[in-house]
């Protein structure tokens, strides 16, 4: 049987990273794809020359031709500019709706049976491009955002009680940015809620930094964005998809009634298997909770439709 393969769309931060998490894990192959040329291939050359040394025999290629990517399992976007000095937010918006909606035509071509998993920004918004650029089913479509809020979440919850982040599980709902909804009730130390473990005031700050989690890292590494933490995020959902785990993770899915929103892609915990999604987890939210997510839910509509209308205008 042939091993799977995953494409990974953008050599840059993320994606370089996602090409060396995947590969040293052993969960596939991996065809590394950049506009700029020389790009890809030198990355995926240095990182197959890792392989001897980290003991792993998967293959790892860089290419600027889309022919060489036919037939993945798994299309990761990663393509996209950083905002610039004096780029609006708007502009950013149109400029990466661009770049994703022609590599995703390009890359779902020649994948047709492939999962897309969208991490390029403004992710909620690249969602609906890819979703629409590709003609795939919804539960093919996913956005990487969730797992790695959670996983900032995590982090700084074993980090304030002295624990093993393996002892932590913590539960994000909502977009990709500053209304994104960390569920204190539903995060765990031990399995216990920290609403018991912690003031709060504590799970207060905390949640405001991992709202925050983004920009901490780009005010301390001034050019450019987070990408270990990004790419170990993808890698799980990758993992959970090829071996068909599962795994219940939160990701930007395309909501179909469930939590109260219809045609839209916002962070909920879904059910992660081979074929992509396959199920979306509801949960009962308190009124506190229920507010925030359609808060959240209406600044992704708010995105999802300047986008429509930049793309109209121009
Ligand atoms: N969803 C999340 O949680 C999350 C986390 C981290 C980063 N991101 C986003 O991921 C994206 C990538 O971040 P990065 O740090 O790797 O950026 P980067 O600038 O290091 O890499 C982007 C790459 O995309 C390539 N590219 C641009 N246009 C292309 C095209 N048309 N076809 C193919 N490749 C093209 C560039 O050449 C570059 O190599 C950004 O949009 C960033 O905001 C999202």
């Amino acid at each position: 049987m042939p091993r799977p393969q995953v494409t990974v769309i953008g050599a840059g931060n993320v994606g370089a990273s996602v090409a060396q998490r995947v590969a040293e894990a052993g969960l596939a192959d991996v065809v590394v794809i950049d506009i700029v040329e020389g790009l890809p291939q030198g990355k995926a050359l240095d990182l197959a020359e890792a392989a001897p040394v980290v003991g792993h025999d998967m293959k790892i290629s860089g290419t600027n031709d889309y022919a060489d990517t036919a037939g993945s399992d798994i299309i990761v976007v990663t393509s996209g500019l950083a905002r610039q000095p004096g780029m609006s937010r708007d502009d950013l918006l149109a400029k990466n709706a661009g770049i994703v909606r022609s590599v995703v035509q390009q890359s779902a071509a020649q994948s047709p049976g492939g999962i897309i998993i969208v991490v390029t920004n403004p992710l909620d918004a690249m969602c609906h491009v890819a979703l629409e650029a590709s003609g795939f089913t919804p539960e093919r479509v996913i956005g990487m955002a969730g797992v790695l809020d959670s996983a900032r979440f995590r982090t700084f919850i074993a980090q304030e009680l002295g624990v093993s982040v393996g002892s932590t599980h913590a539960f994000v709902l909502g977009g990709h940015g500053d209304t994104m909804v960390p569920l204190p009730r539903y995060s765990t130390a031990g399995g216990v809620p920290i609403t018991e473990l912690m003031s709060a005031e504590r799970i207060a700050a905390l949640v405001d930094r991992t709202r925050t989690g983004g920009a901490e890292i780009v005010a301390l590494l001034k050019t450019g964005s987070a990408y270990y933490a990004p790419a170990a995020s993808v890698a799980q959902m990758v993992d959970s998809i090829l071996n068909d785990r599962n795994a219940i993770l939160p990701c930007a899915a395309y909501l179909n009634g469930e939590y109260g929103v219809d045609g839209l892609f916002v962070g909920v915990p879904v059910k992660l298997g081979r074929t992509g999604i396959t199920q979306v987890v509801e949960i009962e939210l308190s009124d506190d909770e229920r507010a925030a997510f359609d808060k959240s839910a209406a600044a992704v509509r708010e995105l999802v439709e300047t986008m429509e209308r930049l793309s109209a205008a121009g």
